[in-house]
């Protein structure tokens, strides 16, 4: 496994190559949620790059940049194990410039949901991935249901911008008990652990409501909310795939997405109807 820690290394590096690309961006602290982005871009293309960099501008002041988990040794053996090639790994200053044209995600689906609570965060995980992808060229980039507004702001940002690369969307991976995997869980005490089971038991119970018939969006947000008492949560909500909020679930195109605090730590989550 190559690394490669320049973007004059990368574009060097991807030069040479006239096969299937897949393109893996992360953060880092890889868990089987990464693994299966990679391992599936590992049995569709000839050549998988996953990229590590912390981005500093999809952070809010006061949020976890500084802290945010670093396990570079685990995430390097991880990479080579499930037969990545290239692992690129970027400081800031190879990534950011101080005179750059910027790019702004689309107001109407960027500040509602994650973006009202965390105002101008899309843009600047448009402006990663949209470096990383013009670096990279890929044929085909992988991303987690997990964090489904910005999976779709992002197929959004390479239809507009006539991107050649393939969004592929990959299916949320959770713990045994339910709880979506995520590098901000290492942050949950052994009592946090167990209070954020219930944001996955919030969309077991609307599940069970949709399969009794139960189709009013209130009812079935109340069902959640009782699950969710105990937590601080941030929102509970049923939007079609387009984020448009609804009042009467479809059951061919729904989303149902919440998040909430456990301790200091924010967690999300949802469900594709
Ligand atoms: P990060 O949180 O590291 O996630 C990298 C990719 O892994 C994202 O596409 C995310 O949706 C996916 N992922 C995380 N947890 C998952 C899970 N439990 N199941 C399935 N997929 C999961 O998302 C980012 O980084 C950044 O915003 C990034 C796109 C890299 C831009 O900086």
């Amino acid at each position: 496994m190559k690394i490669l820690k320049t973007t004059k290394e990368l574009i060097d590096y991807r030069k040479n190559l006239t096969c299937n690309i897949g393109l893996v961006p992360t953060m880092g602290a890889l868990h089987q949620g990464h693994i299966s982005l990679i391992k599936e871009s590992v049995q569709k293309n000839d050549n998988t790059i996953v990229s590590i960099f912390v981005n500093p501008t999809q952070f809010l002041a006061g949020e976890d940049f500084s802290s945010y988990p670093n396990r570079y040794e685990a995430d390097l053996k991880i990479c080579s194990l499930a037969g990545v090639d290239a692992l690129f790994m970027p400081c800031t200053d190879e990534m950011y410039f101080e005179n750059e044209p910027t790019l702004l995600a689309p107001m109407k689906q960027s500040y509602i949901l994650e973006g009202y609570q965390r105002p101008k965060h899309f843009d600047g995980v448009l402006r990663i991935v949209l470096k990383l992808l013009n670096l990279s060229k890929p044929t085909n980039a992988y991303f987690g249901k997990k964090d489904t507004q910005q999976l779709f702001l992002i197929q959004n940002m390479v239809k507009t911008l006539f991107i050649d690369t393939t969004i592929v969307p990959c299916e949320i991976i959770r713990d045994e008990k339910g709880l979506a995997l995520s590098s901000r869980n290492a942050y949950l005490n052994e009592n946090e652990k167990l209070q954020a089971l219930n944001i996955s038991k919030s969309l077991k119970i609307a599940s069970k409501e949709l399969m009794r018939g139960e189709l009013h969006v209130n009812n079935i947000k109340e069902k959640m909310r009782e699950v969710l008492k105990e937590l601080d949560v941030e929102y509970i909500e049923i939007t079609n795939r387009k984020f448009e909020k609804i009042d009467i679930i479809n059951l061919k195109n729904s989303i149902i997405l919440v998040a909430t605090k456990v301790g200091k730590t924010r967690l999300i989550d949802n469900m594709w109807i």
